[in-house]
C-alpha cells in the first residue's frame, strides 16, 4: 500500500517513540506491534522493519507475529469500513456473493484497503442479526438484506457524498481567492 505525504515520517517517529518506551527485549514484540497499530490503526511495513531492526529479529518473524493474530492489520482503515458478515446464516444466503460484489467494485480483495483510503472491506464473524441475513456493516450502520444491486447503491451514496464534499471545498476555495484579491 501506498504510503501518503508525510506519512512514513509519522510512522517513524511514534515506532521509535514505542520502542524507546517499551524497551528492545525481544520479549517486548508483540506489545510493541499491539501499540503501533493502536497508536496508526494498523502495522505498516515499515514499522515492522523497524521494530525487527531493534529487536534484532528477523523481518519475516515480525510478519509471522502480525499475520498469525488476526487482532492485528496490515493495511490502513479506510475512510468508510465496510463489513461483510461470513457468519452461517448470512453465507447460506449469499454472503460471499456480496462480498465478491464489494470486491469487484472496489477492486480490492477483503483485507485490503482501496489506494485513495477511501474504503476498507473486510470480513466477519456473525454480528448478532442472522435475521437480516445478509448483512452488512458499513461505519457502524447494518445494512440488511443486501443484495448485489444494494451494494452499488451504497456505494454510489458514498460517491455521491465526496462529490458533493468536494464541491463545496471548491466554492470555499474560490470565495477565498476572491476575498484575497
Ligand atoms: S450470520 Fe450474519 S448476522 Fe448472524
Amino acid at each position: 500500500m501506498e504510503l501518503l505525504e508525510g506519512e512514513l515520517e509519522q510512522i517513524e517517529k511514534e515506532t521509535e517513540a514505542i520502542l524507546q518506551h517499551h524497551g528492545t527485549e525481544r520479549q517486548e514484540l508483540i506489545p510493541v506491534i499491539q501499540e503501533v497499530q493502536d497508536r496508526l490503526g494498523y502495522l505498516p511495513l515499515p514499522a515492522m522493519e523497524q521494530i525487527a531492526a531493534a529487536l534484532k529479529i528477523p523481518e519475516v518473524d515480525v510478519y509471522s507475529v502480525a499475520t498469525f493474530y488476526n487482532q492485528f492489520r496490515l493495511n490502513p482503515p479506510g475512510k468508510h469500513q465496510v463489513k461483510v458478515c461470513m457468519g452461517t446464516a448470512c453465507h447460506m444466503l449469499g454472503g460471499h456473493i456480496i462480498l465478491d460484489s464489494f470486491e469487484r467494485r472496489l477492486e480490492i480483495k477483503e483485507g485490503e484497503t482501496t489506494p485513495d483510503r477511501e474504503f476498507s472491506l473486510e470480513r466477519v464473524a456473525c454480528v448478532g442479526c442472522c435475521a437480516l441475513a445478509p448483512v452488512v456493516v458499513v461505519d457502524e450502520k447494518v445494512e440488511a438484506k443486501v443484495s448485489p444491486i444494494r451494494v452499488d447503491g451504497i456505494l454510489l451514496t458514498f460517491e455521491i457524498e465526496k462529490k458533493e464534499q468536494e464541491k463545496e471545498k471548491e466554492k470555499e476555495n474560490q470565495k477565498e481567492g476572491g476575498q484575497e484579491e
